[in-house]
């Protein structure tokens, strides 16, 4: 069952999110000795990156992914990695060797390749049963925000992308109805794999997707193909569905 909780506002929004994240990450470093940590971009994360950097004692274990990337370089300032870095990566002083940034300057595909093989290396347990089997990478926790459309990292409606099947791991995008137009993003497959993927919305803006992810699956809205089980939505009052969702 889909968790769902509602704030008063966007600050309490955020804070309950740092909460849940610092929680998914010592319940992943109790039981596995490491915690994999996807991070969007966008605006709605930030307050919540910020509040983290203080919510855990150490950050010793935990892996920094992300869950999409612009194809600009790290210092560019529509990247998702210099959002987060600026926000929690260097306050909270997290050694670089854990920090895995997708390489956005090398292009869409290029650097989606790349951080597929980057994830596999890091991210992937093969099974001791079977240890040829193709094993997912599965990250503990993804934080994804959402657009009024519905995407969540750079899957967007309708997209190909949706359709690239279960061994997709990183995808590239050249047409993004986000600018910028070209992006690297996880894929479907490795979102649904995820132990756990959290959802964050605030603004009245975001109350159709919201309620729309919620609702019956479809690939016009990529949210609502996350799995419902292994899903947290945190918004607040102003992005929060009709009773009865979720
Ligand atoms: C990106 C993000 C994207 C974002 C949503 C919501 O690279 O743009 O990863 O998926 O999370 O578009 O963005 P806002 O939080 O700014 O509304």
């Amino acid at each position: 069952m889909t968790r769902l909780t509602t704030f008063a506002d966007a600050e309490a929004t955020a804070a309950r999110a740092a909460v849940e994240i610092a929680r998914g990450i010592e319940l992943a470093r109790d039981q596995r000795g490491v915690a994999h940590l996807a991070l969007s971009g966008g605006s709605t994360p930030k307050r919540t990156y910020e509040l983290l950097v203080d919510a855990l004692a150490d950050w010793d274990g935990v892996e920094i992914w992300f869950a999409d990337e612009r194809c600009v370089g790290p210092e560019d300032e529509e990247s998702n990695y210099r959002m987060a870095a600026e926000t929690l990566l260097r306050p909270a002083k997290i050694d670089r060797a854990r920090i895995h940034r997708m390489i956005g300057e090398l292009g869409p595909e290029e650097g989606a390749l790349r951080y597929a093989d980057e994830l596999r290396e890091h991210a992937c347990d093969p099974s001791p049963s079977a240890p040829t089997a193709y094993a997912p990478p599965v990250l503990d926790l993804i934080a994804l925000g959402i657009g009024p459309d519905g995407h969540v990292a750079s899957l967007f409606p309708g997209a190909p992308t949706l359709d690239a099947g279960e061994r997709a791991i990183c995808l590239g995008v050249t047409n993004s109805p986000k600018p910028p137009p070209e992006r690297i993003t996880l894929s479907l497959a490795v979102l649904r794999v995820a132990r756990r993927c959290l959802l964050l919305a605030t603004g009245a803006g975001k109350a159709d997707a919201i309620a729309a992810a919620l609702a019956e699956p479809t690939k016009h809205v990529p949210a609502s193909l996350l799995v419902r089980e292994r899903l947290t939505v945190i918004v607040d009052d102003a992005a929060s569905p009709p009773p009865g969702l979720g």
